[in-house]
């Protein structure tokens, strides 16, 4: 893999496709064994969970359903600090198994204060399963029930994570070049 360009900056490849397909597969056939005869409800947080929702699902063989929600914090490459929701829950998550599929935990603020606001509705469980963790930058604690790849405090775009709206695009993941 080659180093890219996004807007201004240059990265460098760190995670190829095949690498993230290969533990997205592993991911999906634990919640696949954890879940069996339960339903679980996804819900995938966009925009950055997108592609990872959509690969994960394609690995889930037990009956599911999938929903998505909008939450949103970013600028640029570093956290707003205001997480806004832009889009809200359309479905009754109360007694159901709930697991949350987000694209990165960072600081943990996104997911420290919305998963408070999914258990005020009583879901019989609620879990999290989330591509990359940066255990260096996460301040707010958050429970992290399957997680893919733990990766340095450095930013990272491709496989649906952006800088500035572009890079969601690229099927692998790349890390800013120092
Ligand atoms: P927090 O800090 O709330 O961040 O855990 C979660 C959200 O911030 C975005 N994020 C990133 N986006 N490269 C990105 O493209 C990164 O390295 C990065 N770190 C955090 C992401 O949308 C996530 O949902
Ligand atoms: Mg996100």
């Amino acid at each position: 893999m080659q180093e890219i360009k996004v807007h201004d900056k240059l990265f460098v490849p760190w995670l190829t496709e095949q690498t993230i397909t290969d533990r997205v597969k592993d991911i999906a056939a634990d919640i696949n064994n954890a879940y069996a005869g339960k339903k679980p409800l996804f819900i995938g947080i966009l925009n950055g969970a997108f592609m990872f929702a959509s690969d994960l699902l394609k690995h889930i063989t037990i009956e599911a359903e999938i929903s998505f929600i909008k939450l949103a914090s970013y600028k640029g490459m570093k956290s707003s600090g205001q997480v806004v929701t832009a889009i809200g829950l359309d479905v009754d998550i109360t007694d159901r198994h709930v697991i949350i599929v987000e694209d990165i935990i960072d600081t943990g603020k996104t997911l420290h204060q919305f998963l408070p606001q999914l258990h005020n509705q009583r879901p019989a469980s609620l879990k999290t399963a989330v591509l990359l963790h940066k255990p260096e930058a996460t301040i707010h604690p958050v429970d992290i029930d399957y997680c893919c790849f733990s990766i340095p405090n450095k930013f990272v775009v491709g496989y649906g994570l952006d800088y500035n709206g572009l890079g969601r695009n690229l099927p692998a993941i790349y890390q800013l070049k120092d």
